[in-house]
Protein backbone atom coordinates (compact mmCIF):
# COMPACT_ATOMS: atom_id res chain seq x y z
CA UNK A 1 0.00 0.00 0.00
CA UNK A 2 1.30 3.49 -1.07
CA UNK A 3 1.99 5.66 2.17
CA UNK A 4 -0.19 7.98 0.87
CA UNK A 5 -3.28 5.64 0.66
CA UNK A 6 -2.44 4.92 4.01
CA UNK A 7 -2.37 8.53 5.08
CA UNK A 8 -5.66 9.08 3.48
CA UNK A 9 -7.20 6.76 5.70
CA UNK A 10 -5.61 7.47 8.94
CA UNK A 11 -4.09 10.78 9.28
CA UNK A 12 -3.08 10.02 13.04
CA UNK A 13 -1.02 6.67 11.31
CA UNK A 14 0.47 9.17 9.39
CA UNK A 15 2.33 11.22 11.74
CA UNK A 16 3.25 8.98 13.28
CA UNK A 17 5.15 6.90 10.47
CA UNK A 18 6.35 10.26 8.98
CA UNK A 19 8.15 11.21 12.34
CA UNK A 20 9.50 7.37 12.29
CA UNK A 21 10.61 8.84 9.00
CA UNK A 22 11.95 11.97 9.98
CA UNK A 23 14.15 10.26 12.93
CA UNK A 24 15.96 8.14 10.57
CA UNK A 25 14.32 5.24 12.98
CA UNK A 26 12.60 3.27 10.17
CA UNK A 27 13.61 3.24 6.13
CA UNK A 28 12.43 6.18 4.48
CA UNK A 29 8.98 5.35 2.96
CA UNK A 30 8.54 6.32 -1.27
CA UNK A 31 5.73 8.74 -1.29
CA UNK A 32 3.11 9.88 -4.33
CA UNK A 33 1.03 13.01 -2.80
CA UNK A 34 -2.17 13.74 -4.83
CA UNK A 35 -2.51 16.73 -2.49
CA UNK A 36 -1.02 19.44 -0.89
CA UNK A 37 -1.41 19.03 3.00
CA UNK A 38 -0.47 21.99 4.19
CA UNK A 39 1.02 21.99 8.36
CA UNK A 40 1.69 18.09 7.71
CA UNK A 41 5.17 16.30 7.56
CA UNK A 42 6.22 16.35 3.60
CA UNK A 43 8.17 13.41 2.31
CA UNK A 44 10.35 13.94 -0.18
CA UNK A 45 10.48 10.85 -3.03
CA UNK A 46 12.29 8.74 -0.99
CA UNK A 47 10.03 9.57 2.45
CA UNK A 48 12.24 12.02 3.98
CA UNK A 49 10.87 15.15 5.08
CA UNK A 50 11.89 17.98 3.19
CA UNK A 51 14.71 19.97 4.40
CA UNK A 52 14.46 23.51 2.96
CA UNK A 53 13.36 25.73 4.56
CA UNK A 54 13.38 29.87 4.11
CA UNK A 55 13.15 28.81 0.70
CA UNK A 56 11.46 29.93 -2.89
CA UNK A 57 10.70 28.37 -6.11
CA UNK A 58 12.34 28.85 -9.09
CA UNK A 59 10.27 28.04 -12.50
CA UNK A 60 12.87 26.73 -14.79
CA UNK A 61 11.80 25.21 -18.57
CA UNK A 62 8.63 23.65 -17.10
CA UNK A 63 10.04 22.18 -14.22
CA UNK A 64 10.39 23.21 -10.23
CA UNK A 65 12.63 23.98 -8.57
CA UNK A 66 12.80 24.61 -4.25
CA UNK A 67 15.47 26.08 -2.92
CA UNK A 68 16.06 26.44 0.79
CA UNK A 69 18.03 26.18 4.19
CA UNK A 70 19.45 22.56 5.18
CA UNK A 71 19.13 22.19 8.59
CA UNK A 72 21.46 19.97 10.46
CA UNK A 73 20.05 17.52 12.79
CA UNK A 74 20.22 17.67 16.66
CA UNK A 75 20.78 21.65 16.46
CA UNK A 76 18.99 24.22 17.35
CA UNK A 77 18.50 28.24 15.77
CA UNK A 78 20.97 29.46 18.53
CA UNK A 79 23.63 27.28 17.31
CA UNK A 80 25.89 26.99 13.35
CA UNK A 81 22.63 24.62 12.15
CA UNK A 82 22.75 25.31 8.39
CA UNK A 83 24.57 22.71 5.64
CA UNK A 84 23.91 25.35 2.82
CA UNK A 85 21.27 25.55 0.41
CA UNK A 86 20.00 22.36 -0.48
CA UNK A 87 17.45 21.74 -3.59
CA UNK A 88 14.52 19.56 -5.06
CA UNK A 89 12.93 19.49 -8.24
CA UNK A 90 9.26 18.85 -9.14
CA UNK A 91 6.80 18.20 -12.27
CA UNK A 92 3.78 18.80 -10.32
CA UNK A 93 4.49 21.06 -7.07
CA UNK A 94 3.74 18.32 -4.88
CA UNK A 95 6.21 15.58 -5.13
CA UNK A 96 9.53 16.28 -5.07
CA UNK A 97 13.14 14.90 -5.49
CA UNK A 98 16.00 15.75 -3.56
CA UNK A 99 18.96 17.17 -5.28
CA UNK A 100 21.15 17.61 -2.77
CA UNK A 101 23.26 20.97 -1.56
CA UNK A 102 23.76 22.89 -4.74
CA UNK A 103 25.76 25.34 -2.26
CA UNK A 104 27.53 23.78 1.23
CA UNK A 105 29.30 25.46 3.97
CA UNK A 106 31.05 22.93 4.93
CA UNK A 107 32.92 21.65 1.64
CA UNK A 108 36.58 21.89 2.08
CA UNK A 109 37.33 24.57 -0.56
CA UNK A 110 34.08 26.90 0.59
CA UNK A 111 34.67 30.28 0.73
CA UNK A 112 35.65 31.42 4.76
CA UNK A 113 32.61 33.65 4.64
CA UNK A 114 30.59 30.63 4.10
CA UNK A 115 32.25 28.54 6.53
CA UNK A 116 32.49 30.94 9.23
CA UNK A 117 28.82 32.48 8.64
CA UNK A 118 26.87 31.38 11.90
CA UNK A 119 23.85 31.17 9.90
CA UNK A 120 22.83 31.16 6.14
CA UNK A 121 19.40 31.35 5.62
CA UNK A 122 16.08 32.35 3.33
CA UNK A 123 17.78 31.64 -0.18
CA UNK A 124 16.29 33.29 -3.06
CA UNK A 125 16.97 32.06 -6.54
CA UNK A 126 16.37 34.19 -10.05
CA UNK A 127 17.24 33.11 -13.35
CA UNK A 128 18.48 36.22 -14.74
CA UNK A 129 17.85 35.42 -18.80
CA UNK A 130 20.07 37.74 -20.62
CA UNK A 131 23.13 36.03 -19.11
CA UNK A 132 21.67 32.81 -18.78
CA UNK A 133 22.62 32.63 -15.04
CA UNK A 134 21.02 31.44 -11.78
CA UNK A 135 21.31 33.95 -8.75
CA UNK A 136 21.65 32.74 -5.24
CA UNK A 137 21.02 35.07 -2.65
CA UNK A 138 20.76 34.50 0.97
CA UNK A 139 21.11 36.07 4.72
CA UNK A 140 24.76 35.45 5.75
CA UNK A 141 24.87 35.69 9.41
CA UNK A 142 29.18 36.69 10.60
CA UNK A 143 30.00 34.61 12.97
CA UNK A 144 29.33 35.21 16.62
CA UNK A 145 32.56 37.55 17.16
CA UNK A 146 33.05 39.43 14.65
CA UNK A 147 32.84 42.84 16.59
CA UNK A 148 31.84 41.44 19.92
CA UNK A 149 28.16 41.09 18.29
CA UNK A 150 25.82 37.89 18.81
CA UNK A 151 25.97 36.21 15.33
CA UNK A 152 22.28 37.05 14.85
CA UNK A 153 22.14 40.86 15.43
CA UNK A 154 23.07 42.08 11.75
CA UNK A 155 23.00 39.68 8.29
CA UNK A 156 24.70 40.26 5.17
CA UNK A 157 23.09 39.45 1.90
CA UNK A 158 25.69 36.49 0.47
CA UNK A 159 25.28 35.78 -4.12
CA UNK A 160 26.37 33.31 -5.88
CA UNK A 161 25.35 32.25 -9.35
CA UNK A 162 25.61 29.33 -11.59
CA UNK A 163 25.20 28.55 -15.18
CA UNK A 164 22.69 25.80 -14.29
CA UNK A 165 19.77 25.44 -11.85
CA UNK A 166 21.49 22.39 -9.28
CA UNK A 167 24.81 24.62 -9.24
CA UNK A 168 27.32 23.85 -8.19
CA UNK A 169 26.90 27.59 -6.79
CA UNK A 170 29.82 29.98 -6.63
CA UNK A 171 30.04 32.09 -4.00
CA UNK A 172 30.83 35.57 -5.25
CA UNK A 173 30.93 37.88 -1.74
CA UNK A 174 28.14 40.08 -0.15
CA UNK A 175 26.64 43.28 0.48
CA UNK A 176 25.23 44.82 3.23
CA UNK A 177 21.84 45.73 1.80
CA UNK A 178 22.66 49.72 3.43
CA UNK A 179 25.77 51.24 3.05
CA UNK A 180 26.66 50.59 6.74
CA UNK A 181 27.75 48.89 9.50
CA UNK A 182 24.12 47.24 10.24
CA UNK A 183 23.36 45.34 7.16
CA UNK A 184 19.94 44.30 6.64
CA UNK A 185 17.64 41.40 7.53
CA UNK A 186 15.16 39.20 6.10
CA UNK A 187 14.84 40.15 1.91
CA UNK A 188 13.24 39.72 -0.79
CA UNK A 189 14.66 39.55 -4.55
CA UNK A 190 12.35 41.26 -7.27
CA UNK A 191 12.69 40.61 -11.12
CA UNK A 192 10.94 43.38 -12.89
CA UNK A 193 9.60 42.41 -16.63
CA UNK A 194 12.25 44.42 -17.49
CA UNK A 195 14.74 42.17 -15.74
CA UNK A 196 16.02 44.77 -13.69
CA UNK A 197 16.97 43.28 -10.29
CA UNK A 198 15.83 45.16 -6.87
CA UNK A 199 16.32 44.05 -2.91
CA UNK A 200 13.91 44.82 -0.75
CA UNK A 201 15.60 44.28 3.02
CA UNK A 202 14.66 44.81 6.56
CA UNK A 203 16.72 48.08 7.46
CA UNK A 204 18.80 47.42 10.99
CA UNK A 205 18.49 48.22 13.48
CA UNK A 206 15.04 50.40 12.89
CA UNK A 207 13.29 47.52 10.81
CA UNK A 208 12.25 50.10 8.13
CA UNK A 209 11.81 47.57 4.79
CA UNK A 210 14.41 49.25 2.25
CA UNK A 211 14.52 48.95 -1.92
CA UNK A 212 17.64 49.20 -3.79
CA UNK A 213 18.35 48.28 -7.40
CA UNK A 214 21.04 45.71 -8.11
CA UNK A 215 24.01 45.94 -10.79
CA UNK A 216 22.95 43.81 -14.29
CA UNK A 217 24.88 41.49 -13.01
CA UNK A 218 23.32 41.43 -9.29
CA UNK A 219 26.22 41.06 -7.33
CA UNK A 220 25.87 44.29 -5.83
CA UNK A 221 23.87 47.47 -5.04
CA UNK A 222 23.79 50.38 -6.97
CA UNK A 223 22.92 53.59 -5.83
CA UNK A 224 20.70 54.38 -2.68
CA UNK A 225 18.56 52.65 -0.86
CA UNK A 226 14.98 54.40 -0.26
CA UNK A 227 12.20 53.34 2.82
CA UNK A 228 9.44 51.88 0.94
CA UNK A 229 6.78 54.49 1.68
CA UNK A 230 3.58 53.43 3.24
CA UNK A 231 4.58 50.16 4.91
CA UNK A 232 4.25 52.12 8.35
CA UNK A 233 4.33 48.78 10.58
CA UNK A 234 7.89 46.85 10.83
CA UNK A 235 7.52 44.33 8.89
CA UNK A 236 9.84 40.92 7.83
CA UNK A 237 9.88 37.91 5.35
CA UNK A 238 9.01 40.36 2.54
CA UNK A 239 7.22 38.33 -0.12
CA UNK A 240 6.32 40.23 -3.15
CA UNK A 241 3.97 39.29 -6.38
CA UNK A 242 2.64 41.14 -9.55
CA UNK A 243 -0.08 40.85 -10.33
CA UNK A 244 -2.88 43.29 -12.49
CA UNK A 245 -0.66 45.52 -12.85
CA UNK A 246 -0.26 45.81 -8.89
CA UNK A 247 2.48 45.31 -6.60
CA UNK A 248 1.62 43.34 -3.34
CA UNK A 249 3.90 42.45 -0.50
CA UNK A 250 2.74 39.59 1.88
CA UNK A 251 4.80 39.90 5.26
CA UNK A 252 5.25 39.02 9.07
CA UNK A 253 5.17 41.19 11.92
CA UNK A 254 8.81 40.69 13.82
CA UNK A 255 8.59 38.17 16.81
CA UNK A 256 11.89 36.05 15.74
CA UNK A 257 11.00 32.71 15.37
CA UNK A 258 7.63 32.99 16.92
CA UNK A 259 4.51 33.41 14.82
CA UNK A 260 2.64 36.57 14.40
CA UNK A 261 0.32 38.14 12.46
CA UNK A 262 0.62 38.40 8.32
CA UNK A 263 0.20 41.53 6.87
CA UNK A 264 -0.69 42.88 3.10
CA UNK A 265 -0.39 45.67 1.40
CA UNK A 266 -0.83 46.33 -2.22
CA UNK A 267 1.11 49.21 -4.25
CA UNK A 268 1.07 50.98 -7.89
CA UNK A 269 4.94 50.09 -8.18
CA UNK A 270 7.54 48.54 -6.33
CA UNK A 271 8.77 51.51 -4.98
CA UNK A 272 5.45 52.40 -3.26
CA UNK A 273 3.50 54.07 -1.48
CA UNK A 274 2.12 51.40 -0.13
CA UNK A 275 -1.69 50.82 1.33
CA UNK A 276 -2.16 48.39 4.12
CA UNK A 277 -4.96 46.00 3.48
CA UNK A 278 -6.77 43.44 6.25
CA UNK A 279 -5.16 40.50 7.70
CA UNK A 280 -5.16 38.01 4.66
CA UNK A 281 -5.51 34.81 5.87
CA UNK A 282 -8.92 33.61 7.30
CA UNK A 283 -9.87 30.17 9.71
CA UNK A 284 -8.26 27.94 11.81
CA UNK A 285 -4.71 25.53 11.57
CA UNK A 286 -6.72 22.46 13.33
CA UNK A 287 -3.35 20.92 13.85
CA UNK A 288 -2.39 23.87 15.97
CA UNK A 289 -5.34 25.71 16.95
CA UNK A 290 -4.02 28.65 15.09
CA UNK A 291 -5.54 31.37 13.07
CA UNK A 292 -4.85 34.57 11.64
CA UNK A 293 -3.54 35.90 14.78
CA UNK A 294 -0.43 33.87 14.65
CA UNK A 295 -0.59 33.08 10.43
CA UNK A 296 -1.86 29.15 11.13
CA UNK A 297 1.67 28.98 13.18
CA UNK A 298 3.43 29.95 10.16
CA UNK A 299 5.93 32.70 8.49
CA UNK A 300 5.88 34.45 5.15
CA UNK A 301 8.59 33.23 2.63
CA UNK A 302 7.60 33.20 -0.66
CA UNK A 303 4.78 33.78 -3.60
CA UNK A 304 4.95 31.55 -6.16
CA UNK A 305 2.59 32.21 -9.62
CA UNK A 306 1.62 28.29 -10.92
CA UNK A 307 2.65 28.63 -14.35
CA UNK A 308 -0.23 27.22 -17.19
CA UNK A 309 -2.42 28.40 -14.18
CA UNK A 310 -4.81 31.51 -14.78
CA UNK A 311 -4.33 33.78 -11.63
CA UNK A 312 -2.95 30.86 -9.90
CA UNK A 313 -0.58 32.09 -6.86
CA UNK A 314 0.54 29.87 -3.77
CA UNK A 315 1.07 31.88 -0.69
CA UNK A 316 4.02 30.02 0.95
CA UNK A 317 5.35 29.62 4.70
CA UNK A 318 7.46 28.30 6.89
CA UNK A 319 6.42 26.63 10.35
CA UNK A 320 9.17 27.81 12.30
CA UNK A 321 10.97 25.20 14.91
CA UNK A 322 13.95 26.96 16.57
CA UNK A 323 14.44 24.25 19.09
CA UNK A 324 14.49 21.48 15.87
CA UNK A 325 14.53 22.96 12.84
CA UNK A 326 14.96 20.31 10.31
CA UNK A 327 11.82 19.36 12.04
CA UNK A 328 10.06 22.46 10.59
CA UNK A 329 7.41 22.68 8.88
CA UNK A 330 5.52 24.27 5.70
CA UNK A 331 2.21 26.14 4.91
CA UNK A 332 1.20 25.86 0.78
CA UNK A 333 -2.09 27.73 0.49
CA UNK A 334 -3.50 29.68 -2.58
CA UNK A 335 -4.74 32.88 -3.02
CA UNK A 336 -8.16 34.16 -3.62
CA UNK A 337 -8.79 37.48 -4.55
CA UNK A 338 -11.94 39.28 -3.25
CA UNK A 339 -12.01 42.69 -5.90
CA UNK A 340 -8.08 43.52 -4.93
CA UNK A 341 -7.90 41.70 -1.58
CA UNK A 342 -5.88 38.91 -1.31
CA UNK A 343 -7.26 36.10 1.28
CA UNK A 344 -5.47 33.13 2.14
CA UNK A 345 -7.88 30.25 3.45
CA UNK A 346 -6.89 27.47 5.50
CA UNK A 347 -6.90 24.33 3.87
CA UNK A 348 -6.61 21.27 5.04
CA UNK A 349 -5.99 19.67 1.71
CA UNK A 350 -6.02 20.90 -1.41
CA UNK A 351 -4.94 20.37 -5.10
CA UNK A 352 -4.15 22.90 -8.47
CA UNK A 353 -7.63 22.43 -9.45
CA UNK A 354 -8.82 25.07 -7.00
CA UNK A 355 -7.42 27.62 -9.63
CA UNK A 356 -9.58 27.99 -12.97
C1 LIG B 1 12.66 36.45 11.96
C2 LIG B 1 13.04 36.03 10.59
O1 LIG B 1 11.96 36.24 9.75
C3 LIG B 1 13.46 34.59 10.59
O2 LIG B 1 13.84 34.20 9.31
C4 LIG B 1 14.59 34.47 11.52
O3 LIG B 1 15.66 35.22 11.04
C5 LIG B 1 14.19 34.95 12.90
N1 LIG B 1 13.74 36.29 12.82
C6 LIG B 1 15.33 34.87 13.87
O4 LIG B 1 14.92 35.35 15.11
Amino acid sequence: MKFDSIRSIIPQILLGVSALVMTGSAEPIPTAHTEFRPGQPWPDSRGVHINAHGFCLLDFEGRHYWYGAHKIEGKTEDEKNEAGVRCYVSDDLMNWQDQGLVLSVFEKDAHPDLKDAFILDRPKVIYQEATKTFLLYFKLYPPKSKGGKSGKDYAWVGVATSAKPLGPFEYKGYFLGNHDKFGTGDFAIFQDEDGSIHHIAVRKPDKALILGRLSEDGLKPVGEYKVLEGVTIKTEAPAFFRRNGKVYLLGSGTSGWAPNPARMFVADQLAGPYKELPNPCRGVNPINQLGPDKTFGGQSTFVYPVAGRKDAWIAMFDINKPEDPIRAGYIWLPIEFEGEHPVIRWRDQWDLSVFP
